[in-house]
């Protein structure tokens, strides 16, 4: 694994953690910080050992506040168009995965920071965490994903509201709205991420893999093509080794032994 100036990768079995490791600027996404996530990305999505990825920032304050306000102010609309790409890029990375990306929010996670954490496939939030969009407050708008993957997420209403106001909301207000999935006391929010991103390693990297491509690619389809999408991935399973044994397995009742094959 390449060493990185702005991230860290820690491999703990078939569990990897990314964190986003600029804390004295709160994290915020630069250009090197979103090519390092991507190739990071990359790298793991190559190693056939991995089967969850865990994302978080560095230090006690920050998932990310926002993208580099410093590193944006003077780009030209080029610039900022490439920027916004380069952002979408990396969502698309994360949420495309073909392992599932768990959002471990420790803090703020604001602008290009909540829309990063958008693209993971589910998020718990420390208590102390705070959600926002404010790019209004900067006279611009999110541009790495926020208004579509918000919306997608918590409804248009909600998003539309986060946008217009550029307001930040608690953990509890996020658990309510759907954003997050759970709210954990800050100290024990990377353990209990991992739990859960260790269960779901133990499960058959196919069938996961599987549903994670039904489950995103289905939310753009009307319900009979998406629910065809499903069957179709269904079917696929019945080739594998993995299907076999874990059907063999319930009915001896003992542990599947999964090989991912
Ligand atoms: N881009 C660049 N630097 C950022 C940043 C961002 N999005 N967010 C925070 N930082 C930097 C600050 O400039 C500061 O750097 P400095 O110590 O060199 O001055 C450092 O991180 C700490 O931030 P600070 O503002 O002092 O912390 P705080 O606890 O007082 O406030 C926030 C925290 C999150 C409320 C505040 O930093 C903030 O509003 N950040 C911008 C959020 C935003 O608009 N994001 C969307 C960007 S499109």
């Amino acid at each position: 694994m390449s060493t990185h100036e702005t991230i860290l990768v820690a491999r703990d079995g078939a569990v990897a953690t990314i964190t986003l490791n600029r804390p004295d600027k709160l994290n915020a996404l630069n250009e090197t910080l979103l090519g390092e996530l991507s190739a990071a990305f990359g790298e793991l999505e190559d190693d056939a050992s991995i089967q969850a990825v865990i994302l978080t920032g560095a230090g006690d304050k920050a998932f990310a506040a926002g993208a580099d306000i410093g590193a944006m102010t003077e780009m030209s609309p080029t610039q900022a168009h490439a920027f916004a790409a380069k952002g979408h890029a990396v969502g698309a990375r994360v949420e495309g995965a073909r392992f599932p990306v768990l959002g471990a929010v420790n803090g703020f996670a604001l602008g290009g920071g909540c829309e990063l954490a958008l693209a993971c496939d589910f998020l718990y939030a420390s208590d102390k965490a705070r959600f926002g969009q404010p790019e209004v407050n900067l006279g611009v708008i999110p541009g790495f994903g926020g208004t579509q993957r918000l919306a997608r997420r918590v409804g248009i209403g909600r998003a539309r509201e986060l946008c217009y106001t550029g307001d930040m909301i608690g953990a509890d207000e996020a658990l309510r709205i759907g954003l997050v999935n759970a709210v954990v006391p800050h100290a024990e929010l990377l353990d209990r991420v991992r739990a859960t991103a260790k269960k779901i390693a133990s499960k058959g990297p196919l069938a996961i893999a599987q549903a994670k491509r039904v489950l995103l690619r289905g939310e753009g389809l009307p319900l009979t093509a998406a629910c065809e999408l499903e069957a179709q991935a269904f079917a696929a399973l019945f080739t594998s080794h993995d299907q076999r044994e874990g059907m063999k397995a319930f009915l001896e009742k003992r542990p599947a032994k999964f090989e991912g094959k």
